[in-house]
């Protein structure tokens, strides 16, 4: 796994040079990482159907569906959606041997492509970097597209719920991504290349976008700080 040396300059953007060191990158950068994908990973096996699709939305490198894949076996097929090419070359180049894989290059503001209605949908940390006008429709569509009882694995970095939280919960992840290896200037380098790129919404509004596009039961099964992810079941 190569070490995540990336500098850019300007917006931030999913190119080659993240793609080669993503794994790193998340590992150092998500707080309870591991923890969050194990979660995850045992909550979509306990809502995947058998001979349905897995479908991850901002699948990156399919580290989720790998993971799924690898824990459980299941006999499903595993639909993974990007739309950074250099993320789906890279997906595609680790899972080749894998014939139940399918990676699909596609801009998730045009809404979902049509497939089979799948058992379990993920979106780990992807919401957050598709402008905020699109999420309410995607979350609709995302919606309409799953099975009954099929289940939406939700994860977001949030906003506090007021600006002395926001500051304070900013304040002590960037101190955890000192802990983990990153420089100040690495920090504020990353802060101003994802302004205007991830914007987060709180909580509450996460929530409420998911009631609103029909979901009957709702839960959280991870947090830290200024991250969350949800359970939604149809
Ligand atoms: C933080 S990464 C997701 C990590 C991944 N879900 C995982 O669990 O390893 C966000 C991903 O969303 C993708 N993305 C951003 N905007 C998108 C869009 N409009 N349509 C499709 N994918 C998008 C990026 O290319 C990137 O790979």
């Amino acid at each position: 796994m190569s070490k995540d040396m990336v500098r850019q300059n300007g917006k931030w953007e999913f190119n080659y040079e993240v793609a080669s060191c993503f794994n790193d990158m998340l590992s150092r950068s998500i707080p309870l990482y591991e923890i969050m994908r194990k979660l995850s990973n045992n909550l979509a096996g306990e809502y995947a159907i058998p001979n349905t699709p897995i479908l991850d939305i901002g699948c990156s490198l399919g580290g989720a569906i790998r993971e799924l894949n690898d824990d459980f076996e299941l006999s499903n097929t595993f639909i993974g959606i990007d739309n950074s090419m250099d993320m789906i070359l890279e997906a595609k180049k680790n899972f080749k041997n894998r014939t139940n894989m399918m990676f699909i290059r596609h801009d998730l503001r045009e809404g979902l492509p049509e497939i089979p209605a799948p058992s379990v949908v993920l979106s780990i940390l992807t919401l957050q970097f598709i402008p905020v006008e699109y999420r309410q429709k995607l979350i609709k569509e995302i919606f309409n597209a799953l099975r009954e009882d099929g289940a939406f694995i939700f994860v977001e970095k949030v906003l506090g719920n007021s600006a002395e939280h926001e500051e304070t919960f900013t304040k002590l992840y960037y101190q955890l991504k000192e802990e983990n290896g990153y420089s100040y200037e690495d920090i504020k380098r990353k802060r101003y290349n994802l302004e205007g790129v991830l914007v987060p919404s709180s909580t509450e509004w996460n929530c409420e976008m998911l009631r609103t596009a029909g979901f009957r039961k709702i839960d959280i099964f991870w947090k830290w700080l200024n991250f969350c992810g949800w359970i939604a079941i149809k």
